[in-house]
């Protein structure tokens, strides 16, 4: 039923494989059900750019009336995002960055406070001493380069607190985990690990739990989704420190994007804020989702008994008119 449909959004994202990124796509298409008029188009570049640059120019062939795009790295898909605004497509950038102003709106949170954030909250662990670790994001993509910059910017207001090596996450299924078993097992003094992301903090723990240094090393992580093993699960258990929870910006997404289709007033910049979840604050985090998990099954639950109703009212109405007619 394409042909009654008003407008159509392409969204290309960099990887669909990840529960953050699994969760932008449900508070997506929860907004998008208020939106019954638009027809999305999702394309998964399976972490690849030469694909996800592909997926644009086939969206643009599509002729999509918005673009809603997730780079998965800023260099490579700048020129492809740049041509598409060029041709008068909306793009609206969401999480990472490209490496270009040309974009209708930016939904995101700022990666540079998320690594400040993580940074700062290190120095009060380390106590102003102690060595790091920091493992990465996705090489290139303005996620690791903005999350690094902000966590160097904190530790560095301390002499001696010391960054000794920054791996690479797993983006391409290489495990960072025999680098960093040697890396703990060269230097017994390495007494923290910034992991960018929730997932790595988990592998990374795994790997200190191997070598029995579980209890010396701290770890924090990036992202604090709800859900057994996701961030606050794992503060919960003290298996991280902390987590900075980073939104998905999937429903700032489509309201934006629907503003910009209905020709509304709309907001080029949409930072969205974080927060720090340690052991002082998770239980009313983890409290607070369960509540927002009920709410949603309640929506769903009501949604179905509106189409339900508004079915038995179609046809009755048909059944009458037959009737009189
Ligand atoms: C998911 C992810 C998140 C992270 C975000 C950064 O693919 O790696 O864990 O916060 O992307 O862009």
């Amino acid at each position: 039923a394409t042909e009654n449909k008003s407008f159509r959004i392409g969204f290309s994202q960099r990887t669909g494989a990840d529960t953050w990124r699994k969760t932008m796509l449900e508070s997506m298409n929860q907004e998008l059900s208020f939106n019954p008029e638009i027809d999305f188009i999702v394309k998964d570049a399976g972490g690849q750019s030469s694909r996800q640059v592909q997926q644009i120019q086939e969206l643009i062939n599509q002729q999509v009336d918005l673009l809603i795009v997730s780079p998965n790295a800023a260099r490579p898909i700048t020129p492809i995002v740049e041509k598409a605004y060029q041709q008068g497509i909306p793009v609206i950038v969401v999480d990472r960055r490209t490496a270009s102003d040309q974009y209708t709106a930016y939904v995101g949170a700022d990666n540079v406070e998320v690594g400040r954030t993580a940074g700062l909250y290190a120095n009060a662990l380390l106590k102003g001493r102690g060595n790091v670790v920091e493992i990465g994001e996705s090489p290139g993509s303005s996620a690791d380069i903005d999350r690094h910059r902000g966590f160097v910017e904190a530790i560095h207001q301390h002499p001696g607190i010391r960054l000794v090596a920054k791996l690479e996450g797993d983006w391409d299924k290489r495990s960072f985990a025999e680098k960093l078993t040697r890396l703990l097992s060269d230097q017994p003094t390495i007494q923290l690990i910034f992991a960018q992301n929730d997932r790595t903090a988990l592998k990374a723990h795994a790997v200190c739990q191997k070598l029995g240094l579980e209890q010396r090393v701290k770890i924090i992580g990036v992202d604090g989704l709800p859900g057994k093993n996701e961030g606050i699960d794992l503060v919960d258990r003290g298996i991280l420190s902390a987590t900075v929870l980073y939104p998905t910006g999937g429903k700032e997404a489509i309201r934006t994007a629907v503003a910009i289709l209905q020709k509304q007033p709309f907001r080029r910049e949409n930072r969205l804020p974080i927060t720090l979840i340690d052991s002082s604050n998770v239980r009313i985090m983890k409290f607070q989702n369960e509540k927002v998990i009920e709410q949603q099954a309640d929506i769903v639950k009501q949604s179905q008994r509106i189409s339900y109703l508004t079915q038995t009212y179609a046809s009755q109405k048909n059944t009458l008119y037959i009737t009189f007619a």
